[in-house]
């Protein structure tokens, strides 16, 4: 392994080139979601999803990482790093566990929670939405119900009033493109369908018209506030001849550009439009984007897969990446791919804040490598004058990875599920050095320059 620096070595200390540094008041920050991260969820769609025996490793969230009793300790941890911005999601499933049934303990949490995090100079950005709703929800047909934007709405009044005066930032969805072609193309999370890109393309759709309804509604309870939503960015890459570049195009402009042209446009483009063109007045409903961005995938055509939009997605084997998979590699750990995502995501011509990054990796190979060349990139972005204000690392504490469970570890900090005993990684002094000095030191350029053997 690279050599790890001690956590208070300065940046410049003996090294001739200067330090990169960051502009005032950049979020160094770590993302969470609290399916992940609280434990005992039993109201969700989720809980039903894992107790059907969806989870490839078999594993069960049970406490995850205890933040629903206790996750002070982590944000202690999270202090000591010098992190100054965390992000969390709330759980509608225990706000609102039955219909119209509010439940004002889970608010009590929530705010103890955020609470916590000012104390310890920690700013908040609240995820609305991170894969997980209420049974109830679901079983009504999900977002697919013509009812699904007032009940966002709804909910989403409902938190903003109790908890708007501890948190400005606000995200509506994390991934609305994750969440549609896991749930109805490639079947790996609920409701499980495969197949139906008609299907994914109009929960795309209601999901707009579910974050701009709670964009209004934020915006009217509190003028002040930030509201954007997370993007999930892949780089595909075509293997060489022209038909695979095409099928690469075709899957960056359905999975990466979809969402993003729906706030630049108020439309889906051709084909898609044909489907379902209900969402005109999302255009520019924004105040940021986030970016959720892990790496790259290579792509052939195959003439076969109709269901991947004629796509074979792979990772080749002597590329650098983290730990695979119950039964697939997880994608190339590609730092360039930052560069790509905040491109397409500058058309939108509003802030740009990097909302989840990081790598399964267990023995902290390559992610120290993955934070400095991530970090050096974004710093090469803010200098060429991109608007960027924020990077989160995926995550603080190894936790519960949706149908990997507990096989996939992206924490700073290592997690023993069953004893809850904390180890932090060697990245997490890494990581804590860039923060507290808001800059990269060269000499961790210099250490971390070349990509290590996956
Ligand atoms: C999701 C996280 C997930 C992470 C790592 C992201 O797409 O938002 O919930 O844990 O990827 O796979």
């Amino acid at each position: 392994m690279l050599p790890v620096p001690p956590v208070n070595s300065s940046p410049a200390s003996d090294s001739s080139s200067p330090p990169l540094p960051f502009p005032p008041g950049f979020l160094w920050g770590v993302s969470t979601a609290s399916y992940q991260v609280e434990g005992f969820n039993h109201n969700s769609q989720w809980a039903d999803w894992e107790h059907s025996g969806r989870i490839k490793s078999g594993d069960r969230s049970g406490a995850a990482c205890d933040w629903w009793i206790n996750a002070e300790p982590d944000f202690d941890l999270a202090n000591s790093l010098g992190i100054n911005a965390l992000r969390l999601s709330l759980e509608w499933s225990r706000i609102e566990p039955e219909k119209d049934r509010w439940d004002p303990a889970a608010l009590h949490r929530y705010r103890e929670l955020m609470e916590g995090l000012a104390r310890r100079g920690i700013r908040p950005i609240v995820c609305l939405h991170h894969f997980t709703h209420p049974r109830w929800f679901e079983q009504q047909g999900g977002f697919l119900h013509p009812e699904a934007s007032s009940l966002f709405e709804r909910y989403t009044r409902h938190v903003v009033s109790a908890l708007g005066d501890l948190c400005r930032s606000w995200l509506t969805f994390n991934e609305p493109n994750v969440y549609a072609a896991f749930g109805y193309v490639l079947g790996e999370f609920p409701p499980g369908q495969t197949g139906q890109i008609g299907a994914a393309i109009r929960v795309i759709s209601a999901q707009a018209r579910c974050h701009l309804a709670a964009y209004r509604a934020i915006h009217e309870l509190q003028p002040e506030a930030q509201v954007g939503w997370a993007q999930h960015f892949v780089v595909f890459e075509p293997v060489a001849t022209m038909v695979d570049r095409w099928v690469a195009g075709l899957l960056h402009g359905t999975f990466n550009e979809t969402f993003i042209r729906l706030l630049e446009h108020g439309r889906f483009d051709f084909p898609f439009n044909l489907l379902d063109g209900n969402a005109a007045d999302v255009k520019g409903a924004c105040d940021f984007v986030g970016l959720n961005v892990y790496g790259r995938l290579h792509v052939a055509f195959d003439a076969r897969n109709v269901g991947q939009l004629f796509g074979r997605i792979f990772v080749p084997g002597h590329v650098p990446q983290g730990d695979p998979g119950v039964d697939r590699p997880y994608g190339e750990a590609y730092p360039q791919a930052v560069r790509v995502a905040v491109k397409g995501a500058a058309q939108l011509r509003k802030p740009i804040y990097v909302l989840e990054n990081g790598v399964p990796d267990a023995q902290d190979r390559i992610r120290p490598w993955l934070i400095v060349n991530v970090v050096k990139e974004l710093h090469s972005l803010i200098r060429e004058g991109y608007d960027i204000r924020g990077y989160f690392h995926w995550t603080l504490t190894d936790n519960f990875e949706w149908t990997e469970g507990w096989k996939l570890r992206f924490g700073l900090i290592q997690l023993d599920p069953a004893t809850q005993r904390r180890t932090p990684r060697p990245s997490a002094r890494l990581y804590a050095e860039i923060a507290r000095n808001n800059a990269l030191a060269p000499e961790l350029v210099e250490a971390y320059g070349p990509a290590p053997n996956s």
